[in-house]
């Protein structure tokens, strides 16, 4: 039985911390899986981190959906949470339903993502009244990085904290069943989590929320072109990764790979007749 939205909401009230990573494929998801990390989101970071894409506004839906069926695929007890990408939910709530079913229904997932507070509660509500389980994700949204002007921490001044607290709460009203918080405060992100019911679930966010999220890719430092700040390497994939394709560059054209036991043998006689 998968992760359901309920046992994530029973974590925040029992003081359990929540722990989110991403993932993209199916091998990852697998090792992520068996970790026992309960929720696990297909991002459309993967649109940077996979697809070398320079922010995560190209993405599609067609390659959110690609990524996801891998990582379902991967998986037998997270919850796995399809990212909807830029515009897919922005112009229409009908627009908004038909994208957010498209990944429970042909991904495989079992929850969707999408960036916004007050402004998408609407969508929010239609599409959790479908049955479909909502996270939101408020504070620096990447999709909105050019409004932002670049990748800044958001809810510094005044009123931008009471309007990311507002988006708070309406996500909340309208049914959301948790909320990511990126780039947010420290002290700000504590406040909504004390001041709202359903988790929130952290990234640059500080101490004080219910749960974190990372980008695998930043966590196993597998992503070469920047380390974000909110990103802790626990090792450095590219090093290692590095090392081994030199050494076998090396043992390949030493000509001491393969060696007989990466070889297979045939029958002499087979090959005398041949001669
Ligand atoms: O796309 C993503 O990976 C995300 C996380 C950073 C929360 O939205």
């Amino acid at each position: 039985m998968r992760v359901t939205i309920n046992k994530v909401k029973e974590m925040k009230q029992k003081g359990e911390k929540i722990t989110m990573l991403t993932a993209y494929d199916y091998g990852t998801a697998r090792i992520v899986d068996e970790a026992g990390i309960p929720l696990i989101l297909v991002g459309d970071s993967l649109g940077m981190v996979m697809l070398g894409y320079e922010s995560t506004i190209p993405v599609t839906m067609d390659e959110m959906l690609h990524h996801t069926k891998a990582v379902v695929r991967g998986t037998k007890q997270a919850m796995v949470i399809g990212d909807m990408p830029f515009m897919t939910y922005h112009i229409s709530v009908e627009d908004a339903l038909r994208n957010a079913a498209r990944f429970i229904q042909e991904g495989g997932a079992q929850a969707i993502k999408l960036e916004g507070g007050v402004t998408v509660a609407e969508k929010v509500k239609r599409i959790v009244e479908c049955g479909i389980p909502v996270m939101g994700h408020i504070g620096l949204t990447p999709q909105s990085i050019y409004q932002f002007g670049g990748f800044k921490a958001q809810g510094k001044t005044p009123e931008a904290a009471i309007r990311l607290l507002k988006d708070a709460q309406a996500l909340e009203e309208a049914g959301a069943f948790s909320i990511v918080l990126e780039t947010v405060p420290a002290p700000l992100a504590k406040l909504i989590t004390q001041k709202i019911g359903i988790p929130t679930i952290g990234i640059g966010a500080g101490i004080g929320c219910d749960g974190q999220v990372q980008v695998i890719n930043d966590m196993l430092g597998s992503f070469a072109d920047f380390v974000p700040k909110h990103a802790k390497q626990y090792t450095k994939l590219t090093d290692i990764i590095k090392k081994a394709v030199t050494e076998y560059y090396d043992e390949v054209k030493a000509g001491s790979f393969p060696t007989d036991k990466q070889s297979f043998t045939m029958d002499e006689s087979i090959l005398a007749q041949l001669k």
